[in-house]
């Protein structure tokens, strides 16, 4: 397994170029399956997720190719409707493929994702949804065998936010007979990117980005060609790095829209932060004041920033309450960054982060992706040389994240 090792102490400099967004592909690639034809996607990143629902679309009968950041998806005859354990639980994104099959084969088999490290993760809304729509819905050794002769159109209310239940729903709801309305709907970036393909592909959907989407159902849609957006959590994630380091980072291809809660709560830890149209400027300031947070669905402070935020608190002045409303179990990268002289006390959802002056190296575990990023960050300003383990977690969401760093002047190498 692959580990990667950071010297602190190196304030980063320069210019870096941000992916597509992970969380925005995913979904857009499985909805290759709603057309037959050839689509072409640009700007996808290069990372482990994406050659998963690669290789789940082709497992499908698709044909999946890269060709730099473009991938061709062709989905001629879907010969398949069963999405196997072997690929789902390697990636719980691979749910999305359920909306769009249904739709499409009106028959779907597809492993049950499980849980992961961060919570139980389970998709009951996803399911309730689609039963409102005319599925028949089994749940048998470890599987969803959903079958509907047709799908017709239903008022849906989540009665929690879901980003991949809203996404899931929205696919499935586009080819269906009469009007879908999803109530309680996710706003985030992610899922009106979704919506802007499946309206290019001829779907009519109103109302994406707000808490209710309506969507006609049409009869067929037609294959596109589009471009994958920023990912505003890589975002994030440089721009914490530049602050906890005090540099000078200027982020290019980037839509600071799509990071206003993190913005703001930078610049209350004293942060400069100046934005245009696709680039935001971080001058790390020398004192980094301490801030609570409260994660929250969209435009709320995201979930994915949690851990890497805490690292900036880890070294702020003053006491931070930092709360995760959204999974269960997102703190487990707390005891690694404990290990590193962090001053933490869990109580409940919330973490009670008291900045110390510094961090020490120490050899750390990455336990999921965000996590993992946070230790890397950490890693950046600590004393000494950190070596952070398991670093597949990262690689399943930051594209070459060690390249980009040592780009901006970071002491960062992979050893295999
Ligand atoms: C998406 O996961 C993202 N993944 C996650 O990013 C992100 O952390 C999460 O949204 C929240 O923003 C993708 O988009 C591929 P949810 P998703 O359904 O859709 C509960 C990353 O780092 N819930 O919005 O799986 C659930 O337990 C990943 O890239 C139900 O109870 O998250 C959670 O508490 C990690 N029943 C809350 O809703 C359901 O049927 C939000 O989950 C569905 C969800």
């Amino acid at each position: 397994m692959d580990k990667i090792i950071v010297e602190g102490g190196r304030s980063l400099k320069g210019q870096v170029r941000i992916s597509g967004a992970k969380n925005a592909a995913l979904p857009i690639l499985v909805s290759s399956l709603l057309a037959e034809g050839s689509n072409t996607y640009s700007n996808v990143p290069h990372l482990q997720d994406i050659e998963s629902i690669k290789s789940l679309l082709c497992n499908l009968g698709a044909r999946a190719e890269a060709h730099g950041d473009t991938v061709h998806v062709d989905t001629g005859r879907i010969l398949s409707c069963e999405a196997p354990y072997d690929l789902v639980r390697k990636m719980r994104a691979s749910i999305l493929v359920l909306g769009p099959m249904l739709a499409c084969l009106q028959k779907a088999v597809v492993s049950l994702p499980g849980g992961c490290a961060i919570g139980a993760r389970p998709i009951n809304l996803h399911l309730k949804g689609l039963a409102q729509l005319g599925a028949d819905i089994h749940l048998e050794h470890g599987y969803v065998r959903a079958e509907a002769k047709k799908l017709t159109g239903a008022d849906i209310y989540f009665d929690t936010v879901t980003v991949t239940g809203t996404e899931n729903l929205m696919m499935a709801a586009v080819l269906a007979e009469g009007t879908t309305v999803l109530r309680n709907a996710a706003r985030e970036p992610e899922v009106i990117a979704l919506a802007e393909v499946l309206s290019k592909m001829g779907a009519d959907i109103q109302g994406a980005g707000t808490a209710v989407i309506t969507i006609n159902g049409v009869t067929s849609l037609k294959p596109v060609s589009v471009r994958i957006i920023p990912d505003r959590i890589e975002t994030g994630t440089f721009m914490i790095a530049a602050a906890l380091t005090h540099g000078d980072v200027t982020l290019v291809d980037c839509n600071p829209e799509h990071v206003r809660a993190s913005i703001h709560k930078l610049r209350r830890a004293g942060v400069k932060i100046t934005t245009a149209e696709n680039t935001i400027h971080v001058h790390g300031n020398d004192e980094i004041f301490s801030v609570d947070v409260e994660t929250q669905p969209y435009p709320g402070f995201p979930t994915d920033m949690q851990a890497q935020f805490m690292v900036l608190m880890c070294v702020a002045n003053g006491t931070s309450m930092i709360s995760e409303t959204i999974f269960e179990n997102r703190f487990i990268h707390v005891s690694e960054l404990e290990r590193m002289g962090a001053d933490i006390k869990i109580s409940g959802h919330t973490a009670i982060v008291k900045g110390v002056p510094a961090l020490s190296a120490a050899p750390v575990m990455a336990t999921d992706l965000r996590a993992s990023a946070s230790l890397i960050l950490a890693g950046l300003v600590a004393e000494g040389q950190t070596q952070v383990n398991r670093v597949y977690h990262l690689d399943r969401g930051y594209e070459t994240i060690e390249k980009k760093f040592s780009q901006l002047g970071a002491a960062i190498k992979r050893i295999k």
